[in-house]
């Protein structure tokens, strides 16, 4: 079964500037597509520069602003905040930022050194928080802001070999509720959105299997897979000032997993 193809258009979101990171592949990039077509003027970092630039080519002729491409080495913050800086002179100062970029790789309990839990956290944590400090001014002085962190529910379903992603994953919700307080006074909204088993083109190469999908459809009410459009239509709605009141808030995406 397809999910419907009829969605709603949120003008709130014509003109914004958005910054995604992780925007070149899977959910990051099915994200800057979508904002792209609904009028916002997106930037995004990566640092796989061949399907970011490719994803620019495809939507340039297709969007009202073409999305803007920067590299950068998310585990390295003085050029994340350089980025952000970048992109600021370029666009504007962001009024969105997507939290995205992460990676699920499997490590054995056993083997992980404290040098491999730092480089993890790195990955999978610490960019979230500098990026939403360094957009935060930006969104101050703009009188509005929506942050959107992306965590997962891997932290709370019976998962191994993820253990230091996990940590990662559940301390993201930490930070959300947080930076929530922190930025609530100045109209900012801080969200995190806790996806299933989505089946990016990653995840379709290193983690599906026959028996990998009947377990999904076992335990999920859908039982179909879950697309990365799907969740980058709730990061829509949570950027869009159709959801002007929601903040602090844990968005779970997953078929209804847990
Ligand atoms: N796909 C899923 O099933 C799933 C489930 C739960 C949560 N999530 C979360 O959703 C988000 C997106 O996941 P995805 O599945 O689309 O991942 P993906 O691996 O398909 O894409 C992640 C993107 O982030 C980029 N990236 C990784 N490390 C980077 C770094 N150091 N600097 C710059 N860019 C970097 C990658 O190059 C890639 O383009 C992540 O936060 C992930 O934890 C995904």
């Amino acid at each position: 079964m397809t999910p419907p193809s009829v969605f709603a258009s949120y003008p709130s979101l014509a003109g914004k500037v958005v910054l995604i990171s992780g925007g070149a592949q899977g959910i990051g990039a099915a994200s800057v597509e979508i904002f792209a077509l609904q009028g916002a003027r997106v930037a995004f970092l990566d640092l796989t520069d061949e399907p970011a630039l490719a994803l620019v080519d495809d939507l340039t002729p297709r969007v009202p602003h073409a999305p803007l491409y920067v590299h950068c080495d998310l585990t390295d913050i003085p050029a994340l905040q350089s980025a952000i800086g970048e992109i600021s002179t370029i666009l504007g100062p962001p009024q969105i930022l997507i939290n995205n970029a992460a990676s699920d790789d499997r490590h054995s309990f056993a083997e992980v050194t404290p040098e491999y839990w730092d480089q993890r956290m790195a990955v999978n944590l610490r960019h979230q928080f500098f990026a939403a400090q360094a957009v935060a001014p930006g969104m101050k002085s703009a009188g509005s802001g929506s942050i959107i962190n992306m965590s997962s529910i891997s932290w709370l379903i019976p998962s191994a070999s993820l253990a230091v992603y996990n940590m990662a994953k559940a301390a993201i919700v930490a930070m959300t509720r947080s930076l929530s307080h922190e930025l609530g006074p100045s109209n900012i909204r801080v969200n995190a959105v806790l996806p299933g088993a989505i089946l990016t083109e990653k995840q379709r190469r290193l983690y599906m299997s026959a028996d990998y999908e009947q377990h999904l459809f076992t335990v999920q009410c859908l039982k179909r897979h879950i697309l990365p459009d799907e969740v980058a239509r709730l990061l829509l709605f949570l950027a869009s000032d159709d959801s002007s009141a929601i903040t602090n808030q844990s968005h779970v995406i997953d078929g209804g997993w847990i």
